[in-house]
């Protein structure tokens, strides 16, 4: 861990006027639905909490969990160590993800859910790294688009480590 250095891509402060944005159009969209908010763990856990918190109108949350990634390269084998326990038949659902890389993760969700029929069904994502992408996939509120960079912080980890970092940074090899 010690041969990497971090450099601030979004600070705290950015990401909050982001969000921010988020929250108005899904605000407009969503104030008289009752949604049903879908996290997809671990990485969106604190993006979901800033944007829940900034939501004023009657919803619920639910989770689910999907990993694939072994250091900073997906595995392209995807797992769902914890599945969707409620059902959701009838209800406008909105996935929440903190980042969209090659889209595998989002479009194997996504898939998932269309099957228990939602009465709708979007996605919400902080992050979008268009040059990775690897199947075709329509984000419905984005935060911003970033470089092909590995990315740690604000949920985002690398080996479970930085998880916890305020800031959304690049995690660079020192030369
Ligand atoms: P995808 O299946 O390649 O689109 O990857 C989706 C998931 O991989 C995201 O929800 C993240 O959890 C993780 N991921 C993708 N890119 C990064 C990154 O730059 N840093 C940390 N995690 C990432
Ligand atoms: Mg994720």
């Amino acid at each position: 861990m010690d041969n990497r250095k971090l450099k601030v891509l979004l600070s705290h402060d950015e990401i909050s006027a982001v969000t921010g944005k988020l929250t108005a159009d899904i605000t407009r969209d969503y104030h008289d639905k009752n949604p049903l908010l879908i996290g997809v763990l671990k990485g969106a856990f604190i993006f979901m909490a800033d944007l829940v918190r900034r939501l004023d109108f009657p919803l619920e949350l639910e989770f689910v969990r999907l990993a694939s990634y072994s250091g900073t390269e997906t595995t392209g084998r995807l797992k769902m160590p914890q599945a969707l326990t409620t059902p959701i038949k009838g209800k406008d659902v909105l996935v929440i993800e903190d980042i969209v890389d090659t889209g595998l993760t989002t479009a194997f969700i996504m898939r998932y859910l269309r099957r228990k029929s939602p009465a709708s069904l979007k996605l919400c994502a902080l992050l979008n790294k268009p040059a990775r992408r690897r199947v075709p996939l329509d984000i419905d509120y984005l935060g911003c688009n970033v470089p092909d960079q590995f990315l740690v912080g604000y949920g985002l980890d690398c080996d479970q480590q930085y998880r916890n970092l305020p800031d959304i940074c690049i995690l660079e090899e020192k030369p």
